[in-house]
This record gives C-alpha cells, structure tokens and sequence, in this order.
C-alpha cells in the first residue's frame, strides 16, 4: 500500500448544520440517508490516475484495515460494484479451484453465495437453517469432522433478510479449530458491530461503501489476510473481479485498475471521518442500538410482533411480521408511511409475510419515533384494528 503521511484534503463544505432532508428518510439497509456533508463531498471532479485521488483511496484502505484491527497480516482491497460484486469477486479469488466450502445459510445472502459458487464452478455443500434460525457452532463442528474436502466456510454475519446477528465468533472458533478458512459477509454490518481480526481472525471478510460507514453506494470492500491475497494469484475466473490483480496493481500504482466510482470514493471519504467523529465503531453500535430500542419498543406498543427473539435483534434492520387484518394491504402500507416522509423496505421471507425497518444512515432516535407514529398513523388511514400477525412463530 503507499504511504500517505499527508493526509488528503477535502474542499470545505459551507453548511455545518443539518437541515432536515427534503427527500423522505431511507429506513433501508444501504442506500441509507447520508450526511449533507458527505453528500457535498460529491461536488467536484476527480482525475482517477492523480495522486490527491490516489492519497484518499490510500487513506481509506488504511483506515478500514484499521477498523478490523488487522494490523500488518491483513489488507483491504476496494472493488468497483455494488456488494454482490465483491462477494462473487472474493470468492472466486480466495476459494481455490479445487476446494470446498460449506455455506451457512439463513436468509437470502446465504442463498445468493451459494449461487454465486454455482456460477462460478467451486464445488459447496450447506447448512439451510431456512429464514430465521441461527447456524449453530455444534452444527458447523459436525459437518466440519464429517468432510475434511470442506477447506472454507462462508458465513454473513448480519443476514440482513431477516436482520439476524449470526453468532460469528462462535463459529469463527469452530473453524479455527479446525484449521479452515473463514470467508465473513459482513456487509451489512462492518462499521457498527465490532469485527476484529484479534477476535475473530477471518480469512476474507466483505462489506460495501453504503452501509454502516454511511457512504454511497458504488464499490465494495474485500478486507484479507496478506497471505490469502497472495495465495489468490491466478485463481479468479473473471478479470475484473480479480481480488488479487486489483490488490497487486493498487500496490504498485495506488490506482484503481479500471475506472472508480471517484465521487462515491471521496464521499466514502468524507463519510469515514464523520465515523471516526462519532466515536468510530462503539459510537456508531450505541446509536443504531438506540434507535432499534426505540423502533421496537414504539412498534410493540402499537401490537407489532418481532419476526426474531431479542436475543438475536441486530442494530441493522428489523423485521415484524405483518399484520392479518384484511384491510393490510404492504404497498398501500408503504405510500401512507412514504407521504409522511420514511421508505421502509419490504419484507424477504419466504414462509410469512413481514416488512423491515432499518436502524442504520444519518437516524436518530426522533426519526425512529417518527416513523413509529408515521406506521401507526398508516394503519388507521387503511383501517387496520390489530396489527396482530396469523402465525405465531
Ligand atoms: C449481508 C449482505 N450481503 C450482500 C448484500 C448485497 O449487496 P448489494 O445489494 O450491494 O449487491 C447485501 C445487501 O444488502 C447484504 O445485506
């Protein structure tokens, strides 16, 4: 990586105040509502080979390594795409042709990993706790003692489907033990759960620029053992995907390889010193803490029913199961709380019908009370008595 003892200067922006947003607020995992300031970072124009460009990526791949706290054994390399991009990149670069990988899987990113290992022909086996259950570590201990082909296992730390926190450092101990690799997608919740190389000594872990450090959406972020990036010379299937040659050419250049997304890079900037302002991982878990507190105690109240036990609440996303009024209706559901100025997102189970409310972006806990009363006052404009769900999980 080059060094930057210079740090790169950002034009000043002129407002230091937030107004509140004129666009309804994102209670979606990523896009997520950004700062003014990191919105403002976006207004000027980049030349993608000059060196003040290359001194800002510089400075982000050190301060996210930083975050992992991985010191000299690891690296981080930045990748053009949205998540899914740097997904399928890491694990066509890090799972060698001839290996295996068991895939703990219980929501949609899971599934999509598993896909993903189709496309790109590396051999996989699963562990499907289906939507909502946690894989567990005896789980993982059984199937890594029955397989000895299995040489990586992949698991998402928050699966944002249903927002469960999997239990990562108890199956990063089981894989230790069993000298595999760990391969984490930890994109929805890298920034805002802690995640330490000294914890949890993953292989590869992935996450993406619009999530939990506030940015835009535009590139990944694959964070990697020096010795697995070496070891994933000539593995991937696809050039532009490439993790090694990326990280090989960033090294040498301190350029990108192909075009990067420049404004989404400077504003992802921008974004990581409001993060380190805020109090850097543990200031930014309180906050997403409080504001999930405040969601769901605000939405049990009204009667709404948590897909998960509080146990396994993430401070990303939650999900509540919807309700079986017959006047419910979700798109109807969804305009009433848009016109009072808050997106929420649709569920994505496969068995029952919910919705989500995220925690994470520019919120605070009065925006979260905001959207509890826009949600409650939705449900009498469509006539909604009970928010009470059919099943009972
Ligand atoms: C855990 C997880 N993995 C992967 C992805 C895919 O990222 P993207 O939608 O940016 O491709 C997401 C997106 O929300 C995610 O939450």
């Amino acid at each position: 990586m080059p060094s930057s003892n210079q740090k790169p200067q950002l034009r000043e922006t002129s407002s230091a105040r937030e107004p509140a947003p004129a666009d309804p607020y994102l209670l979606t995992p990523g896009p997520l509502t950004t700062s003014l300031r990191t919105k403002q970072a976006m207004l000027r124009d980049w030349g993608s080979w000059d060196l003040d460009f290359n001194q800002v990526t510089a400075e982000i791949r050190q301060r996210l390594t930083a975050m992992a706290q991985g010191g000299d054994a690891y690296d981080c390399v930045p990748m053009q795409g949205s998540g899914t991009f740097s997904v399928e990149a890491a694990l066509g670069s890090f799972i060698p042709r001839d290996g295996k990988a068991l895939v703990l899987m219980n929501g949609a990113y899971g599934q999509r990993a598993a896909k993903t290992l189709d496309y790109i022909s590396r051999d996989y086996v699963t562990l499907d706790k289906g939507d909502y259950l946690p894989p567990l570590p005896g789980e993982v201990d059984e199937i890594l003692t029955a397989d000895p082909h299995i040489t990586d296992v992949v698991l998402v730390h928050c699966e944002t489907s249903s927002g469960i926190l999997n239990p990562l450092k108890d199956i990063s101990d089981v894989v230790q033990r069993h000298g595999k690799r760990l391969i984490v997608d930890a994109m929805s919740s890298f920034g805002a759960v802690p995640l330490h190389t000294t914890e949890v000594p993953f292989e590869v872990m992935v996450s993406s620029a619009n999530k939990c450090i506030e940015g835009v959406p535009g590139f990944g972020f694959i964070i990697a053992k020096k010795t697995a990036l070496e070891a994933a010379k000539g593995r991937s299937f696809s050039l532009s995907l490439d993790v090694h040659d990326q990280w090989v050419s960033m090294n040498k250049t301190g350029q990108w390889r192909f075009t990067p997304p420049t404004h989404t890079v400077v504003a992802f900037y921008e974004a990581l010193l409001q993060h380190e302002e805020e109090g850097g991982v543990s200031g930014r878990l309180a906050r997403y803490s409080r504001n999930r507190d405040v969601l769901v105690a605000g939405m049990r109240k009204i009667g709404f029913e948590t897909l998960l036990d509080d146990e396994w609440l993430s401070p990303i996303i939650t999900t509540f199961m919807s309700p079986a009024d017959p006047n419910f209706e979700f798109k109807r559901f969804y305009d009433e709380i848009k016109s009072h100025g808050f997106i929420i997102y649709p569920g994505k189970l496969t068995e029952v019908d919910s919705f989500r409310v995220g925690c994470i972006g520019q919120l605070d806990e009065q925006v979260m009370q905001g959207v509890v009363e826009a949600i409650h006052q939705s449900l009498r404009a469509m006539g909604v008595t009970s928010p009470k769900p059919t099943i009972v999980l």
